[in-house]
């Protein structure tokens, strides 16, 4: 029996998440698996309740579960709250609190949905990449930061904002044996991406992660600055297998990566810890709030990080696969939600979607 702690959040994260635990359910009845699921409050919806985004409760279920399932936090209604208070504050809250240092994006193709994608079919036909993002560290944490006045030489005030961009060498080299274990077991070639010609943060990333390569002589390293891996991802993604890069450069370059498989509701994330301790799993998109409650939002990208959960946290490898042959039968039957939607398809609600998963779903 696993005890799942499940974490819904705001916008169309209650719906999406639904979904996830139809196929979960379905999945559980096919493999014989049992799941509990326990519920609790993030973000907006949990600042409503206790005035803070993430309780104390939340975190104590989160700990004492087997996995997290997440959907998404955020709604333009909490964009003026002081940001300590903020729903994203929650997910970084909870990020630090599970110490989820490993952010696992893999950017996958359907061939259904070539012609979805804004890049040209040719481009992206097999594109297969793992995007390792730090997810604890960088310019997300640092200290100092904030916003205040300082009096310049004329004896004006003016306002400054700072953040610090900042890593340890040790928060590096866990990253990096993270990342060399990734492209180990994918097609052992690791791209380190950073800005090492003009940051020092950078300089020091590219120098642990030549060192920790020693340890692994069978996986091929190669360094790239973030604006060219920007400009490679569109022009010829293909060329990457295994990415790793920081919180920020990662965040920015992992939406990029998404719309090469065509929308932001397919991505799937898992974020790892330490051996033995609980993993997190949510959707790289965010809450959507203007679909809030219609019915239309994709749920793949949930159901997908529910498959990444049995793989990563439950080593089902067959469960997983499972899971991805089901969403690949349905594309191929044509079914779409809205955001992938073109002329000839079949226009699927997100109900519609997880259960045409959900039937697809056998050994
Ligand atoms: C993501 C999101 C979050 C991040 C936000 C919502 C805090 O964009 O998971 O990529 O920046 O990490
Ligand atoms: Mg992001």
């Amino acid at each position: 029996m696993y005890k799942i702690c499940v974490l819904s959040g705001d916008g169309i994260g209650p719906e999406i998440v639904n979904e996830a635990l139809k196929v979960l359910n379905k999945v559980g009845q096919v493999f014989d698996i049992k799941f509990e699921f326990n519920h609790a409050l993030i973000g907006g919806c949990a600042y409503e309740k206790y005035k803070k985004p993430l309780p104390d409760d939340t975190v104590k279920l989160a700990k004492d579960s087997d996995a997290v399932l997440l959907g998404a936090v955020g709604d333009w209604k909490y964009d003026t709250l002081p940001p300590e208070v903020r729903p994203e504050r929650a997910l970084l809250g909870i990020r630090k609190e599970l110490n989820l240092f490993a952010n696992l994006r893999p950017v996958m193709i359907f061939d259904e949905l070539l012609d979805a994608s804004s890049l040209k079919p040719e481009i992206i036909k097999g594109v297969d990449i793992m995007i390792v993002r730090e997810l604890t560290g960088d310019v997300y944490f640092g200290e100092p930061k904030g916003i205040e006045v300082r009096v310049n030489e004329d004896g004006v005030g003016i306002r400054y904002g700072y953040n610090n961009m900042i890593y340890s060498e040790k928060e590096i080299e866990r990253i990096a044996h993270s990342a060399f274990l990734t492209a180990q077991a994918r097609n052992k070639k690791l791209c380190s991406v950073d800005k090492a010609n003009v940051l020092d943060v950078s300089r020091l990333w590219r120098e642990i992660m030549i060192d920790v390569s020693k340890d692994y002589p069978d996986v091929e390293l190669s360094h790239m600055y973030v604006d060219n891996a920007a400009m490679q991802l569109v022009a010829n993604p293909r060329q990457f297998d295994t990415i790793v890069t920081g919180n920020i450069f990662g965040d920015i370059l992992s939406d990029e990566a998404s719309m090469i498989s065509g929308s932001l509701g397919l991505l799937p994330s898992a974020s790892l810890s330490d051996k033995g301790s609980v993993s997190l799993y949510e959707p790289i998109h965010g809450s959507a709030p203007d679909l809030r409650g219609l019915n239309v939002a994709n749920p793949i990208a949930t159901i997908l990080s529910a498959a990444m959960m049995l793989k990563y946290s439950f080593s089902n490898n067959e469960a997983y696969d499972v899971i991805l042959d089901a969403v690949k039968n349905v594309l191929k039957q044509g079914f779409r939600t809205k955001d992938m939607f073109k002329d000839g398809d079949k226009l699927v609600s997100t109900t519609q979607m997880g259960d045409a998963i959900c039937g697809e779903i056998q050994k």
